[in-house]
């Protein structure tokens, strides 16, 4: 397929619920401008930036930064995640109201960096997002379930002698979030699902009328704890890549709707942040510029997704979810548009020196993947080709 058109397929462009741009903080690793062209190469037209920079995005003037510096890069449309609590303690509730009556006007909040350990502080964080935007179960975990775990709790990591990071500790805040936001009349997003039993859970919220919606990544779709036998830190990553029967579940999900979203969890690190022993690796994978790919080959390729299914899975449903307006649509007549062709029948090679982004910790080197991003444009202005 070329750009004319031919044998390519136009999509809205593309959104990421999930991505960890390191600025403020560690712009050594990722940049606002870096994060935006990776973004811009993986057919992506808005990312919602984490809120576990240094400082935290805990207030109105530094989300408004976040916003104004990705419109100064003008790759793609950055919306700052506002966290939830303020101060490293995560014992005060951030204004969240601030936030989203600045100039970025967040819509997503989360609790990362610092999760909120207590369900008491949750449920007024839920209770206050009412009305203003979606709350992240952002890490989705019980962090006394998984004190000084590294990888997931299964056979892989029993052999290989690493910590195991238990299904229950992710099952069990996926719970306890969704019982909240029923009390809490909220609205609630997962983050991360990585376990079959999320899916279960969430299938079961839903059932009960409670405004829940999820993510999966495409390294937990695509990659599971065999990785771990090489001890190479690349695949260490939270929540842990789990088991067979965890991908092919939360390959289902996603295709039967389920879970609603894809979200790259988009993580980079520097080179000896990573190359160390397994667990003293950083947890985190870069995601950006592979995503589609790695979706083309566990979703497409399996009949699991058609390409409408892919325009509803990377664009639409996460518009929906924060509300974009402008965003993960099909453009009306003369309108500039805000799209990404792709090549489905393209096969190209990982090569970590080739991607945009300032880091390297792609789990994916040396693969072929099927699957080319040949062009993005954000508001009629190409941000890639
Ligand atoms: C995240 C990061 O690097 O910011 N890493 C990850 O593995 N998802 C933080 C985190 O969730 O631990
Ligand atoms: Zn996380
Ligand atoms: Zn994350």
């Amino acid at each position: 397929a070329t750009l004319d058109g031919r044998g390519g397929v136009l999509l809205p462009g593309f959104v990421d619920l999930h991505t960890h741009v390191r600025e403020p903080g560690r712009e050594d690793t990722e940049t606002i401008a870096t994060g935006s062209a990776a973004a811009a190469r993986g057919g992506y037209t808005a990312i919602f930036a984490m809120a576990n920079t240094a400082p935290v995005a805990d207030n109105a003037a530094l989300t408004d930064a976040v916003w104004r510096i990705g419109r100064e890069v003008g790759l793609c449309d950055v919306h700052p995640v506002g966290a939830v609590t303020v101060g490293l303690e995560g014992k005060q509730l951030a204004e969240m109201g601030m936030m989203a009556d600045g100039a970025a006007k967040v819509k997503l909040f989360s609790d990362d960096g610092k999760c909120v350990h207590d369900p008491v502080l949750m449920k007024r964080a839920l209770e206050y997002s009412r009305g203003l935007g979606v709350l992240i179960s952002q890490h989705s975990e019980d962090p006394r379930l998984t004190v000084g775990a590294v990888a997931h709790d299964g056979p892989t990591a029993a052999r290989l002698g690493l910590a195991g990071w238990p299904r229950a500790a992710e099952e069990s805040i996926v719970a306890r979030d969704a019982l909240l936001a029923r009390d809490a009349g909220a609205r609630v997003h997962v983050a991360h699902a990585s376990c079959e039993g999320t899916v279960e859970l969430i299938r079961f919220a839903r059932s009960q009328g409670i405004d829940i919606t999820a993510e999966v990544t495409p390294h937990h779709l695509l990659l599971d704890d065999s990785r771990l036998e090489t001890y190479d830190g690349v695949n260490r990553v939270n929540p842990p890549l789990r088991e067979e029967r965890d991908k092919l579940a939360l390959r289902a999900a996603l295709a039967e709707g389920v879970i609603d979203c894809v979200a790259t969890d988009h993580a980079p690190h520097a080179s000896q942040e990573k190359c160390c022993e397994f667990s003293q690796a950083k947890p985190g994978m870069l995601g950006l510029e592979t995503a589609l790919s790695v979706i083309a080959l566990t979703m497409v390729r399996p009949g699991l997704l058609d390409w409408r299914g892919v325009a509803r899975v990377m664009s639409e449903r996460p518009a929906q979810i924060v509300g974009l307006d402008d965003q993960g649509r099909p453009i009306e007549v003369g309108e500039p548009g805000t799209l990404t062709i792709v090549d489905p029948d393209a096969e190209w090679t990982v090569v970590p020196d080739e991607l945009a982004s300032k880091s390297r910790n792609t789990p994916y080197a040396a693969m072929t993947l099927p699957g080319r991003v040949l062009g993005t444009v954000l508001r009629g202005t190409v941000t890639h080709r």
